[in-house]
């Protein structure tokens, strides 16, 4: 079994305001990460457009960090304009950091996270061939259906509770330290 623990970064919510980091994380993947992550190869603009409509969409993205650079993403999308029964989830991992362990963990706080949102169903599409992320969505339960080429996961996340949103308070109080500590030495650099 991978294991992110052994890895030098740290996983926390992106801000708003980094979403350069998501697109610079996204245009960083190879040319198969890229397929596999949207199911198609994507131009370089695709990814910014895509990146900068993120934002907007007001959905969380979990980042896998070393230093200051993004280096893997989980995102947890609405369906509508406001945290419903269902969620969509979308994960990348730039190529010479896969199959650590990343991929896993981000799972895991996605899940977490639909789970405190009151999300039941939490749907993720990937190609069939995709072996990586089908084992990934097994180890967490996932129901799995075959579709026009594609691998649909259904996930049904338990129900909140105190430890699970007690859990996701605490990291996003680290999270927001080391995204403000990022900051300042970016600020420090420029001076
Ligand atoms: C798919 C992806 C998110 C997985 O993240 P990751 O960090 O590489 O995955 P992990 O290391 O956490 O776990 C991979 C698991 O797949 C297993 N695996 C690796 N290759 C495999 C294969 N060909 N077939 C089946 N399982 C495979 C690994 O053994 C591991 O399972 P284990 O932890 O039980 O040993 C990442 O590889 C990626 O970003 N790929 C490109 C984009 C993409 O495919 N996104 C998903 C669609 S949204």
């Amino acid at each position: 079994m991978s294991d992110q623990h052994q890895l030098p970064g740290d996983i926390r919510k992106l801000w708003p305001s980094e979403w350069p980091k998501f697109r610079d994380h996204l245009l960083r993947l190879d040319k198969a990460s890229r397929r596999m992550r949207f199911a198609h190869g994507v131009s370089d603009s695709f990814i910014e457009d895509y990146a900068a409509r993120m934002v907007d969409m007001s959905g969380i993205v979990y980042g896998y960090f070393e230093g200051p650079e993004l280096r893997a993403a989980a995102e947890l999308k609405k369906l509508g304009d406001t945290w419903g029964r269902e969620a969509e989830a979308a994960f990348s991992v730039e190529q010479p950091l896969q199959e650590h362990g990343i991929g896993t963990e981000l799972m895991g706080r996605v899940i977490r996270a639909a789970r405190n949102r009151g999300v039941q169903h939490l749907c993720l599409s990937c190609l069939a061939e995709n072996g990586k992320m089908r084992a990934i969505a097994a180890h967490f339960g996932a129901e799995l259906r075959f579709e026009y080429g594609e691998i649909i996961g259904e996930i049904i996340p338990a129900g909140p509770n105190y430890f699970s949103i007690l859990a996701e308070a605490v990291e996003d109080r680290f999270g927001y330290m080391m995204a403000v500590l990022d900051l300042h030495n970016r600020v420090l650099k420029a001076a």
